[in-house]
């Protein structure tokens, strides 16, 4: 494994578990997904700031890795405070700091607010003990998420039929995680009990998180995937090519509605049209119990130039007029099920998350 601009020499074993994100001697340190499946480039962040940019310029993407991240950048920027700082003002900046980066993972608030709960519990204990409760809190979200992972993958793998090929949209998986996935955990998991899958990714226009991240992961760990562009999905369902669909999710109402990356919901009209399944894997952390419907999802739209250019280069006109929502809702009516961490949830899709919510 190449590690540029990483300058540790004990890091390679622990980010090649978790290609992701990892904390590292005081440190968060993030794998550049900007510049995968090219380079394997890391950055070591020691600021709030600093975290703060990887999120908004997806360094470090995916819902529940954007929680982590956010999380341990709460942890740095309280370990890293100056004799004299007031750690509540100081919390308090940090926070609303991260608190603006991206606006639709649910992931991302879920976090902050686990880990200011954290923060008020402890703020009068003292900074040592404040440190450290914070740090502890930050791995606790990460640790959970790759077990929650696993028991979605376990849940998902009972739904995989054998010999499926799985048609998968962006990058729910160990890069979009503390590890193994979502999306693709329930791949692995399937691939883990030697059922013969094979995984088509869409590459996901316009940042080709399905080009260069979902084909990179599975291609390391030879689960065979096939790579199309996204407007070929309808023609190959109508050839009888597509068993089904699995995506993963950012953010989910109480009545089912997902947003997921741009494109999911195109995915899902095909999939109804198609007669075939469609999933959302997610974790709880995902769902947003205050919102009733997808209607309240707020949804981010991102640079104009992420549309004109195909990587670096100019595709069309430098000053055509552009729209880059970078997320979608799909209607809970169109999903099949969702695959969570506490078991699937079928229809009707409202009274199965209410459940689940209050088991
Ligand atoms: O813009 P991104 O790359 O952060 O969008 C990611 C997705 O849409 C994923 O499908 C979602 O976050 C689930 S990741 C397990």
């Amino acid at each position: 494994m190449e590690m540029a601009g990483r300058g540790d020499a004990g890091l390679e074993e622990e980010v090649s578990m978790l290609p992701a994100l990892a904390w590292k001697n005081g440190a968060l340190v993030l794998v550049d997904q900007r510049r995968l499946p090219w380079k394997e480039e890391y950055r070591t962040l020691t600021t709030v700031e600093q975290v703060a940019r990887a999120i908004e310029d997806m360094v470090v993407r995916g819902a529940p890795a954007i929680g982590i991240a956010a999380a341990y950048g709460l942890a740095l920027g309280i370990s890293n405070l100056k004799p004299g700082a007031d750690p509540e003002s100081e919390f308090s900046r940090f926070y609303q700091r991260l608190w603006r980066t991206r606006p639709t993972a649910r992931n991302l608030f879920w976090a902050l607010e686990r880990m200011k709960a954290v923060f008020e519990e402890n703020k009068k204990a003292g900074l040592g003990r404040l440190k450290k409760a914070l740090l502890a809190e930050a791995r606790a979200i990460e640790e959970e998420d790759l077990e929650i992972n696993r028991k979605i993958g376990e849940y998902g793998a009972e739904l995989i039929p054998e010999g499926a090929t799985i048609l998968t949209h962006c990058n729910a998986g160990a890069l979009a995680t503390a590890g193994y996935g979502t999306a693709l955990g329930v791949v692995r998991a399937a691939q883990a009990r030697k059922k013969k899958i094979k995984v088509l990714a869409c590459e996901t226009r316009p940042f080709l998180q399905g080009a260069r991240l979902t084909v990179w992961e599975l291609a390391r760990e030879r689960i065979p995937v096939t790579l199309i562009t996204d407007n070929m999905a309808g023609w190959l369902m109508s050839r009888g090519e597509v068993s089904l669909v699995i995506v993963g999710a950012d953010r989910i109402a109480r009545n089912g509605d997902t947003a997921n990356k741009i494109g999911t919901y195109s995915l899902a009209v095909l999939a109804r049209n198609h007669g075939l399944p469609f999933y959302v894997a997610a974790p709880l952390s995902t769902f947003d119990f205050r919102l009733r419907s997808g209607v309240d999802i707020p949804i981010e739209e991102r640079k104009a130039d992420e549309v004109r250019r195909f990587g670096r280069r100019l595709i069309t006109l430098p000053d055509v007029p552009v729209k880059n929502p970078s997320f979608d809702v799909t209607p809970g009516q169109l999903i099949t099920a969702i695959i969570t961490e506490k078991g699937v949830i079928g229809t009707p899709l409202f009274r199965g998350i209410r459940q689940i919510r209050n088991r």
